[in-house]
């Protein structure tokens, strides 16, 4: 979709106003549209709208992602900005975080096969190291198991990562159709719908339980003083129980699972797949860690400041599959003027960023993988250029941690392993239909232990 609207875009131009059903929707496809738009309209614009994951999902639009801008949205960024995600940069968070990839290098050390299925090995570390700041460790292994749910007729056993990866799925996968054709609402409910609201039952009873087992302490060994964030937010229920009910932690745990995992995993497998077919690439990110950190200790989450090329590489990644290549759908709460153009209130933006990172009036060369051209490129954004985690009011908040781990958990994986691809035609990088940007077919890559690291890695 990202590459058909890209097209329609260089036609027809960058600020296009297109109809699907019942529904406007804008798309924007050029860095200076997206600037007038966020620096003129970004308040108008941040509402979103009522699709089917926005009332299922996020609980009719109650929940951080899908609720209108106002107050209740305010509270719920404020808690996860200033009181759950800086959890994250706390010293023992900072242990934890290195602790999770030291398990996961320990595991491949000690797998015997070489070739390794890399986004379910992803997916795991970014749902533990969130676990980690929601729960901590001790209660991390049974969370991890999958449950056995009764629905109605149906059980299955479902973990939270499954939650997170098929909420994930479908809302980037699945069109709302009655959203724009309601005349289909008449044919009764919808499969979508069905197959929403029995995961969501699902979602919210992992969650309740993890909940109450946090304010039972009923597991052995949740230490009491390793606050967590789960733990902090119950005592912040026994002085505000009006803003901090269970209802909103629920729904802030979970959104954030969701919202996080997958497009973090993904990253790290677009990450490695750019790099097996750069060997190059690969060879200057290993010299660099090398260089700064040797063969006698692991590499830490402090070092990533000092290792400028590695993080070039996860720009250059973030530039070529922005995982939301349209961002979450924004809606106009009014009538306005986008670059001179009147666009009604109730339109849903789709900006495409994909379009934009891929414009060869800003980039040289756009489709080619070149880690080189941020190495002038101070920040993670490059202006209105490069924006994968959005602008404005509705910009991701788990930008900070997301960029943290995918750098961290490359880096010490070049580190310690030297990577090939499994035969000597390049990885396939074609990407899946829907409105995530994931990769087609699941990356394998070899592994093997480099010798200089072999007594470091033996003995974790
Ligand atoms: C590489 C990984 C990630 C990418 C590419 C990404 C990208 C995005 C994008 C493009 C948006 C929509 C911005 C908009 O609508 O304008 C978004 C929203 C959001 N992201 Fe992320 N994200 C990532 C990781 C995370 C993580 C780790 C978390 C949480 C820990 C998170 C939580 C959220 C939430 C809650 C929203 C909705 C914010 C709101 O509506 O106010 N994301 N993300």
């Amino acid at each position: 979709m990202h590459r058909t609207l890209f097209d329609i875009a260089n036609r027809h131009g960058p600020i296009l106003l297109l109809r699907l059903g019942c529904r406007r929707l804008l798309l924007i496809s050029s860095a200076s549209a997206a600037e007038d738009l966020f620096t003129k309209n970004d308040a108008v614009f941040a509402y979103r709208p009522k699709l089917l994951p926005a009332k299922v999902f996020g609980c009719n639009s109650t929940n951080l992602a899908w609720a209108p801008h106002g107050g209740l949205w305010r509270h719920l960024r404020r808690v996860s900005c200033l009181e759950i995600l800086p959890f994250h940069r706390l010293p023992d968070q900072r242990d934890s975080l290195a602790d999770e990839v030291k398990q996961l290098l320990r595991q491949l050390y000690c797998n015997n096969k070489v070739e390794v299925k890399l986004k379910p090995m992803f997916l795991d570390l970014v749902f533990n190291v969130m676990m980690r700041m929601f729960v901590g460790k001790s209660v991390l292994d049974s969370f991890r198991q999958k449950k056995k749910i009764e629905d109605g007729e149906e059980k299955e056993s479902i973990s939270l990562l499954e939650y997170a990866t098929r909420s994930f799925k479908i809302t980037t996968g699945d069109t709302d159709l009655v959203y724009f054709m309601p005349i289909l609402k008449l044919l009764g409910l919808t499969g979508l719908e069905q197959k929403c609201r029995q995961l969501q039952r699902k979602g919210d009873t992992l969650m309740d339980d993890l909940i109450n087992e946090v304010r039972n302490k009923s597991y052995d060994g949740l230490c009491e003083k390793e606050e967590k964030v789960i733990q902090f937010l119950l005592e912040r229920q026994k002085e505000d129980p009006k803003h901090y009910t269970d209802e909103i932690i629920r729904g802030l745990v979970l959104v954030l699972v969701s919202a996080g995992t997958d497009t973090t995993a993904a990253i790290l497998e677009w990450a490695f797949a750019l790099l097996l077919n750069h060997p190059e690439a690969l060879q200057k990110a290993q010299n660099e860690i090398d260089c700064y950190v040797g063969n006698d200790r692991f590499l830490e989450p402090s070092d990533i400041d000092h290792l400028p090329y590695l993080r070039c590489i996860v720009k250059e990644t973030m530039r070529l599959y922005p995982t939301a290549p349209f961002l979450v759908p924004h809606e106009s709460s009014k009538d306005c003027k986008v670059g001179g153009y009147w666009v009604p209130k109730g339109t849903i933006l789709m900006l495409n960023v994909w379009a934009i990172h891929n414009d060869p009036n800003t980039w040289k060369e756009p489709t080619k993988f070149n880690p080189e051209r941020f190495e002038d490129v101070v920040n993670e954004r490059d202006g209105f250029n490069l924006m994968p985690f959005g602008y404005g009011r509705r910009s991701c908040p788990g930008k900070h941690m997301a960029t943290r781990v995918i750098t961290f958990a490359l880096g010490s994986l070049i580190h310690c392993f030297n990577w090939e691809r499994v035969c000597n035609e390049m990885v396939d990088l074609t990407e899946q239909t829907g409105l995530a940007l994931f990769k087609d077919k699941p990356l394998t890559g070899v592994c093997h232990p480099r010798s200089m690291m072999d007594n470091l890695l033996s003995q974790i």
